[in-house]
């Protein structure tokens, strides 16, 4: 990872254009951090998007993955074989594979870029996303709208724009919600993966539901991990370890307090009761969804999500 990023969290801080220091809230943790990077890597993405961007951890993740795994891997000849063996479940494979999206993009002139939607990026911020990404060396490939995403996403969509990953990350209602993986819908390739973060919370399930019922996508397992650990399909190693001396440990009492603690916290703030659960289980709180195929029912439909 990003010496950059590991820095922002082991302080909990960065510092914005102005060269204050900023304490870094409300950014995806590290293990959800290396999800969105194994994701990139997946789809061998070299064209993605982020609604909500904040302080950038998420997009610092996506940025390096982008520039170091995804587009890389998708511009060397011959590396057109799939998505690392085990990460996926193989139906998941073969669309990534077949897709004629990814073909017509293959060219190594193609520039890999990551696009970040967020009305508040220099307001509340004070750019410290785009401090954090030029501290990073990753800044080339990143690109700012700055606004809110219904009204900047269908810009992209007017302008054509072909997405292999996206993150739902924004104004966190249904309806937003909604709005902004409607839209990314529109663009995002067959084979294709868009993400949701927050997944326990009650606005983000309904979309959900609506993805299962009004599109053609699959559900791909995602499993906390850490950098070190092997990639595997079950996530088996979904667990944080601890090193000493050189040797690895595994500290589930540890695992168990700390996931308590976070679920206390949660209960006490008055979160949904799935969220609590969720910090209890230590369930990732990313979805993602690989899209099998463009559909759209037809004018008449409706099934209750
Ligand atoms: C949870 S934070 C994003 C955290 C970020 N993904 C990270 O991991 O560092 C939510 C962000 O959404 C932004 N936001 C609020 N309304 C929005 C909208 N309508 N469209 C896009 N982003 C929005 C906020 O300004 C805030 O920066």
């Amino acid at each position: 990872m990003n010496p950059v990023l590991e820095d922002i969290y082991r302080t909990g801080k960065c510092v914005d254009l102005a060269g204050r220091e900023r304490k870094v809230t409300g950014a995806v943790p590290r293990e959800d951090a290396l999800i969105l990077q194994e994701m990139v890597r997946f789809v061998k993405a070299k064209t993605t998007l982020e609604t909500g961007v904040a302080f950038g951890l998420s997009t610092l993740a996506i940025c390096e993955a982008l520039l170091k795994d995804g587009a890389e891997a998708g511009t060397v000849p011959g590396s057109r074989a799939g998505p690392r063996e085990g990460t996926v479940p193989v139906s998941a494979r073969r669309v990534a594979d077949v897709s004629p999206a990814l073909d017509a993009r293959d060219s190594p002139r193609f520039r890999p870029k990551h696009y970040g939607v967020d009305p508040e990026q220099s307001t509340a911020v004070g750019g410290a996303a785009l401090a954090n990404l030029k501290r990073a060396g990753l800044d080339s490939v990143f690109e700012l709208l700055e606004g809110p995403s219904h009204l900047m996403l269908p810009r992209l969509v007017e302008k054509g724009v072909v997405l292999d990953l996206a993150f739902i990350d924004g104004w966190h209602t249904f309806d937003y919600t909604l709005l902004d993986f409607f839209y990314i819908d529109k663009m995002l390739r067959p084979g294709g993966v868009v993400l949701l973060h927050d997944r326990s919370w009650p606005s983000k399930q309904k979309v959900i539901r609506f993805i299962r019922t009004h599109r053609r996508y699959k559900e791909l397992p995602v499993r906390p991990r850490e950098s070190g650990d092997r990639p595997s399909a079950r996530g088996e190693s979904g667990t944080a370890t601890v090193c000493l001396g050189g040797k690895r440990w595994q500290s589930q009492t540890l695992k168990w307090v700390r996931r308590v603690v976070a679920a206390k916290w949660h209960w006490l703030r008055g979160a949904p009761f799935g969220i609590v659960m969720s910090a209890i289980a230590n369930r990732p709180e990313i979805a993602a969804f690989l899209k099998l195929e463009s559909f759209e029912p037809d004018h008449r439909f409706f099934r209750n999500f």
